[in-house]
């Protein structure tokens, strides 16, 4: 018998099962995300549950509903249950770790320059509260780049800064998956690297869950945090932030709990009044996903299209992907025939023209002297979008 996920074919017959528009190309679902109908009706349930009787929600059930929820989460990841919170996404689960953490003089913070914009503002505001202690070591990360480059160009640069006195890296913040170019990173390899070090590693794993494998106990961060609303399909907002029970006792919300005195989980479950919904559709994301087929199936779908979808928008633009396809997951960087001279181009009239003349969407960004779009692959997307994508684009560049 074949198993229910095999009735679900991927492309633009799962259309029906999400809410967007009929003549919108979304080629960008790494952005904001979006979630099934089921999703929609399940956050629904839950608004309406809620606001029938808010006390008795507050008051009785939030507490087991939200271990409910991250009792089948911490399954999904292979973590402990009490390891991990809620948060609303990784900005905040990000915020909470840095803020928290106690800067000595002589420490040192390290990451990429494909930092994510918003984690990169927050490092230099940490170092700005922490002028006299805290140093900031960007390493740039130039696409086209192999893991094993980029690994090595890392342990270089951990060498000559251990070698300095009177400081030390106290911590790295590295991605799972960078935003721009949106490319795999090999975090896995570098957590151990950097614990041999001494550094602690925070991993900004916003594109993770949903879009690659994880065991985080086999990957064993200091830090992980990951949004559930990118490539998991739970409504948005949600994200898990994970904090081991040694590192517990000194991470923080951001804003203060009237519960910190109790511990990790109380304290990051109620951070004031919110509607608590979107992390409560969980389960109906991942009933959803197995459903249609499971991971792998969703996994490989993807992988394909952004691989081939890429090639066939560099095809029609005459110019190339980023590669090796080790880095590509569901996300796939296509250069644009635009010099970063022509000063008639920008990204907000590339946008402008995407929304309101052609209504598609993809992410645009300019990276190691050219512009670049991020065009991602969902199971609701087809060869077929990314070659009107690749039309419409050489249209917009041509009028440059
Ligand atoms: C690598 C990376 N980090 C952090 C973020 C921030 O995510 P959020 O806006 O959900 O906090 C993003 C968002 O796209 C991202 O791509």
């Amino acid at each position: 018998m074949p198993n229910e996920g095999s009735t679900f074919e991927f492309g633009r017959s799962m259309r029906p099962h999400f809410l967007l528009e009929d003549d919108y190309i979304p080629l960008n679902h790494g952005s904001y995300g979006t979630f099934p109908k089921v999703v929609r009706e399940a956050l629904q349930g839950y608004q309406n549950k809620i606001e029938s009787n808010p006390d008795k929600f507050m008051r009785r059930d939030l507490e087991s509903e939200l271990h409910k929820a991250r009792e089948t989460v911490s399954k999904f990841i292979n973590v402990e249950v009490n390891e991990i919170v809620f948060v609303q996404n990784t900005t905040t689960g990000i915020n909470a770790i840095l803020k928290s953490l106690k800067y000595e003089k002589g420490d040192k913070l390290l990451y990429l320059s494909t930092v994510y914009s918003s984690i990169r503002e927050l490092l230099m505001f940490i170092q700005e509260n922490n002028h006299e202690n805290v140093e900031l070591v960007e390493i740039e990360a130039n696409y086209p780049l192999s893991e094993d480059d980029l690994i090595d160009k890392i342990v270089r640069v951990i060498q000559e800064e251990n070698q300095k006195p009177n400081m030390r890296i106290k911590l790295a913040v590295i991605d799972s998956i960078s935003s721009n170019p949106g490319v795999v990173f090999p975090f896995q390899r570098l957590i151990p690297i950097l614990r041999q070090n001494d550094i602690l590693s925070i991993v900004d794993g916003a594109h993770a869950i949903g879009q690659i494998p994880l065991d985080i106990k086999e990957i064993n961060p200091d830090f992980f945090v990951t949004n559930c609303h990118k490539w998991l399909y739970t409504a948005r907002s949600s994200a898990i932030l994970y904090v081991p029970l040694k590192h517990q006792k000194k991470i923080h919300p951001t804003v203060t709990s009237p519960f910190t005195a109790d511990g990790f989980i109380p304290e990051f479950s109620w951070t004031g009044t919110q509607d608590f919904s979107s992390y409560l559709t969980i389960h109906a994301a991942l009933e959803f996903r197995k459903k249609i087929g499971g991971e792998e199936k969703i996994r490989n779908y993807c992988k394909k299209l952004a691989i081939e979808g890429g090639k066939k928008i560099a095809s029609i633009l005459g110019t190339e992907i980023i590669g090796p396809e080790n880095v590509i997951q569901n996300m796939v960087n296509i250069r644009l025939p635009i010099l970063v001279s022509n000063k008639e181009f920008s990204e907000k009239k590339f946008i402008d023209l995407m929304l309101n003349n052609y209504n598609f969407a993809v992410a645009i960004f300019e990276h190691n002297g050219h512009w670049y779009i991020r065009a991602s692959a969902q199971i609701y997307t087809d060869i077929d979008d990314f070659e009107k994508v690749g039309h419409i684009v050489k249209e917009i560049c041509d009028s440059f």
